[in-house]
């Protein structure tokens, strides 16, 4: 193979050992690719054991790989706090930069690996460490929350990290431990816009957004609605919050998730990323789903073959300057101490209070 990698082959023993995986995934993967995922997944799972490796795989990962190879999969939260529970020596990202970075920042001495360093995100890269610190100065006083699609250097001059499965009570806590009403929120305009509308809190934003869910207008939503009228539409919090206001449900990936498998509705539409309905069938056989999603490109960039890369040639090592991950690491671990979320953020919060605006910088 041209990365020097040996060629692998679907084997009956890989087939036999891989046979349950492939019963989960059978309705999102056709036996064509099965043949070339199958000998993958049981090399990776092999090199994870003789390295003392995990997987930590986001919710947005193709089914082969969310089910095949990942030993914690969740949301942003979920994932983070995994990072800093595990004791495998090896930790590798299925996901995209900033969140290998988390990981780094919350385990220093564990080896952390991206298997695409071209994995970024377009809100991690709208906002810089030098514009928290201008917009410090600007506001002096007032503290500042970003959203963990940051970078380290950026979490470094923040006070406490979020992320969409806790905005609104970090916001809260910020607030109430600075004595203040208002709270800087960054560096999603739309999160920033709908956690506005769930808290007494004013919110000063920034203007950054995330590619995917910023395509994504009420117009899309309500064609959805008239064609499939009975159909459940839960959508991200980084969508426009037109978008959430026609929807019934808003939360994080793994709140959206967790909708799904509880209540099993009969028809649902997952308005995010693609993968996330692919994943989440695998978990929920009774229910149909519609898929008006945009794929990331960034989160598309991770393959079972730059896993099994990785792993192989401990490939790409995040490394973080040790005083930079130890300021971020103090925002991210706030974040992590607050109690787990108890109400996944909920419509009708939303819509009680859709004129409430932010102050843009
Ligand atoms: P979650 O934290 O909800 O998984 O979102 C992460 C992300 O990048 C969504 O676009
Ligand atoms: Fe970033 Fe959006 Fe991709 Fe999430 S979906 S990683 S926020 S660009």
């Amino acid at each position: 193979m041209a990365d020097g990698s040996q060629a692998l082959e679907f084997t009956p023993e890989v087939e036999a050992l891989t046979a349950p995986l492939w019963e989960k995934v059978r309705s999102r993967v056709t036996p064509l690719e099965w043949r070339l995922h199958a000998p993958l997944i049981a090399e990776i799972n092999r090199l994870k054991r003789e390295k003392n490796a995990v997987v930590l795989a986001h919710n947005y990962m193709t089914p082969e790989i969310f089910h095949g190879v990942g030993d914690f999969v969740g949301d942003s939260l979920g994932l983070a706090r995994e990072a800093a529970r595990t004791d495998a020596k090896i930790i590798v990202q299925a996901g995209v930069h900033f969140m290998a970075e988390t990981s780094k920042v919350l385990s220093p001495d564990k080896k952390v690996l991206i298997p695409d360093l071209r994995a970024g995100c377009s809100l991690a890269a709208s906002i810089t460490a030098a514009d928290v610190r201008l917009i410090r100065q600007r506001y002096p006083g007032i503290p500042v929350v970003t959203y963990v699609n940051t970078t380290a250097e950026v979490k470094a001059e923040t006070d406490i990290c979020c992320t969409s499965a806790n905005a609104v009570q970090v916001v809260e806590a910020a607030a109430r431990e600075a004595g203040t009403d208002r709270v800087i929120l960054l560096p999603d305009e739309f999160l920033a816009r709908n956690v506005a509308r769930q808290t007494d809190v004013r919110i000063i934003a920034w203007q950054g957004r995330c590619e995917v869910h910023e395509r994504f207008d009420a117009e899309d939503i309500r064609q959805v609605r008239a064609a499939w009228p009975d159909a459940q539409i839960l959508a991200h919090p980084e969508c426009p919050a037109e978008v959430l206001e026609l929807a019934d449900f808003a939360g994080s990936t793994s709140a959206m998730s967790d909708y799904v498998t509880r209540r099993r509705p009969k028809q649902v539409v997952l308005v995010t990323e693609c993968s996330m309905a692919d994943n989440v069938a695998a978990d929920a056989p009774g229910t149909e789903f519609v898929r008006p999603c945009n794929l990331c490109p960034h989160m598309k960039r991770i393959s079972l073959e730059n896993i099994r890369q990785a792993l192989e040639q401990e490939r790409f090592e995040v490394i973080i300057d040790a005083g930079v991950a130890a300021r971020a690491r103090r925002a991210v671990q706030r974040m992590i101490d607050l109690p787990p979320p108890a109400v996944p953020a909920r419509y009708d919060l939303v819509k009680a209070r859709s004129h409430v605006d932010v102050e843009l910088i």
